[in-house]
């Protein structure tokens, strides 16, 4: 179905990509759901105590031990971050930065990490970052196989067909 109309997604349309946007972003809620995990038996039988002494506070005033989506600065979680430009090229950018800067994040937490159960899940996590900025490297590489190397980043291939081999000549 996503064949017939020409406004769908450049991964569908060629149809030879190793991975498609779903796939990962499903795999992504599912790491969510383990962070969220972790946190919440890491947190649910904390004392008052235990909360003052591991610098919990501030999250505890606000959330409780209530899984609240927020980065480790406090920031919490928005839709805005999310990224998309309706360029394949500038989103597959978008996509492997976003891929290391979480893998980069699962190295910080394994810097200062001393739970050996805890440390074990971040690096199955920071395995998978690792082997989707793979991924998407390489449809980035499929992509840019089918554009005329002489313009590929000046073009949105979305809409600019011209930016496709051949295409030039064929006008
Ligand atoms: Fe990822």
């Amino acid at each position: 179905m996503y064949r017939k109309t020409d406004r769908t997604m450049l991964v569908l349309k060629n149809g030879n990509r190793n991975i498609i946007g779903a796939s990962v972003g499903t795999e992504e809620l599912g790491h969510l759901e383990m962070i969220g995990a972790i946190v919440y038996q890491l947190t649910k039988n904390l004392t008052e105590d235990e909360i003052k002494k591991a610098g919990f506070e501030d999250y505890f005033v606000d959330h409780t031990t209530g899984i609240y989506p927020q980065a480790a600065a406090g920031f919490p979680y928005t839709a805005a971050s999310m990224q998309v430009k309706g360029d394949a090229i500038t989103d597959l950018h978008e996509d492997m930065a976003a891929e290391q800067k979480a893998r980069t994040t699962y190295d910080n937490i394994l810097r200062f990490c001393d739970d050996y159960d805890v440390k074990d899940a971040i690096r199955f996590l920071r395995e998978r970052e690792v082997v989707h900025y793979q991924r998407f490297g390489e449809n980035l590489r499929l992509l840019t196989d089918k554009l005329d190397s002489k313009n590929y980043y000046a073009f949105n291939p979305e809409f600019d067909k011209k930016c496709f081999k051949n295409q030039l000549k064929k006008k």
